[in-house]
């Protein structure tokens, strides 16, 4: 994809000199500016540096609100470059504000954490909560996103499991990242390369998710709504891992997908294999999801590793899958 560079971060000043910008202003929370705005912006004199509190919950129209408010007083301008430094939650804020402002600046993304270098900051999907995840948002392409590896040293292995949920999708879908993820030794930035070129090409195809993009939800469908039966409190990543041992069950079932594949795919990287609740609730939450179509619940079906098909899916399908991986002793994953 035009656009994706993977590199360490000193890659910025070149990438930033392509784009001639009239000022330049990293957007970053408090924890990755402890950690990486230092090494990020030593090349440059006197960038505008916004630092914002880190966490979901700032991922607010009031936290966009007070940095277009920044952004006039320090002069920005439409030819201005903003570049959002840290994880999925500054990726997505980053490209709202950049979308918004003066009708569209320039955007450069810089993702730190496994999840956005893989998925959120890849795409043009931008986005804040307003009531609801996400309620609000633009597609809006960055000019650049570095792809800085060194920057994961620093993650919590917490952070790093919520990516390889992600990472386990691609995987059931693209045969060269299954091969790559087979003995799994840990994230290499071959396979962080692999995975962040494969959403990269799925997009170009389907900008506006109007057809193909939509495989990018596998996994998707149960995991939304496993997510949100526990309050959040059970990870996206691990909500994914639960989600696609849902829907490789639904596979066999339907086309004799061998599911065991999957379960040791999940059981290699340390990713959960079962949920820990009932089909009936998961039932209820996922036609509920923005996703289903007036209620009726679509899936991604794995039909082998490498082909999928998004289709709806009838009830006593889902909820043998859903009872087949079903573990009411789940206390945390892994
Ligand atoms: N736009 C999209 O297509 C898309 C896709 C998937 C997810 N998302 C969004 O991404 C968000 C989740 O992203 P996330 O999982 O990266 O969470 P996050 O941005 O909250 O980051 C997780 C934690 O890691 C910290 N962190 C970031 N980089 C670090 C580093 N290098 N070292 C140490 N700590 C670091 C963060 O400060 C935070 O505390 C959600 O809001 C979700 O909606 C968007």
């Amino acid at each position: 994809m035009e656009g994706l560079t993977f590199g360490p971060l000193s890659t910025l000043s070149s990438l930033v000199e392509e784009l001639n910008p009239y000022r330049v202003a990293f957007l970053t929370n408090t924890t990755v500016e402890r950690l990486w705005l230092e090494k990020a912006s030593n090349w440059i004199e006197d960038p505008i540096k916004i630092v914002i509190p880190d966490g979901e919950e700032y991922k607010n129209v009031e936290t966009v609100m007070a940095i277009w408010r920044r952004l006039q007083d320090e002069g920005f301008t439409r030819k201005s470059l903003l570049i959002g430094l840290g994880g999925g939650v500054l990726t997505d804020i980053a490209g709202f504000v950049a979308s918004t402002y003066m009708r569209g600046t320039l955007l450069g993304l810089v993702p730190t954490t496994l999840l956005a270098q893989v998925d959120a900051a890849i795409g043009g999907k931008t986005g804040v909560n307003f009531n609801g995840k996400n309620m609000v948002g633009t597609f809006y392409l960055p000019n650049f996103v570095l792809i800085a590896h060194e920057t994961l040293s620093t993650l919590p292995e917490e952070e790093v499991r919520n990516g390889l949920g992600e990472v386990a999708k691609y995987a059931i879908l693209d045969r060269k990242i299954y091969a790559l993820t087979k003995d799994f030794e840990g994230i290499s930035e071959t396979l962080i390369r692999e995975c962040a070129l494969f959403k990269a090409e799925v997009v170009e195809k389907d900008p506006e998710e109007k057809g193909m993009r939509r495989i990018l939800n596998l996994g998707h469908t149960a995991g939304h709504a496993i997510e949100k039966l526990s309050s959040y409190g059970i990870k996206h990543g691990l909500a994914v891992a639960m989600g696609l041992a849902v829907a490789s069950k639904i596979g066999e079932e339907l086309y004799g997908f061998d599911s065991g594949k999957v379960e040791e795919l999940l059981q290699g990287m340390g990713l959960p294999t079962r949920h820990p609740f009932g089909a009936g609730d998961i039932i209820r939450e996922m036609r509920l999801d923005k996703k289903a179509w007036y209620g009726r619940i679509v899936f991604v079906v794995p039909v082998e590793i490498g082909e999928v098909v998004v289709e709806e899916v009838d009830e006593g399908v889902i909820r043998r899958a859903l009872e087949a991986t079903e573990d009411d002793s789940w206390s945390g994953g892994g």
